[in-house]
């Protein structure tokens, strides 16, 4: 998938951000990637994405 995708709307937070955040600094939860990055701390509907790419990486 494109890492240029905005995934967050309410912060303009890219899928590649979110995905750096998370190798950065070892995140597990869609709290822990809001506390690091904003994204999912508005209106929430981007969450659902952001556990998806939480599943993606911590699987492999
Ligand atoms: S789209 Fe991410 S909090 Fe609203």
């Amino acid at each position: 998938m494109d890492n240029n995708k905005t995934i967050c709307n309410c912060m303009d937070i890219t899928r590649g951000e979110i995905i750096d955040a998370i190798k950065a600094k070892n995140l597990k939860t869609i709290d822990d990637v809001g506390e690091a990055t904003e994204a999912g701390t508005v209106c929430g509907s981007c969450q659902d994405d952001i556990q998806e790419i939480l599943d993606e990486l911590n699987l492999g």
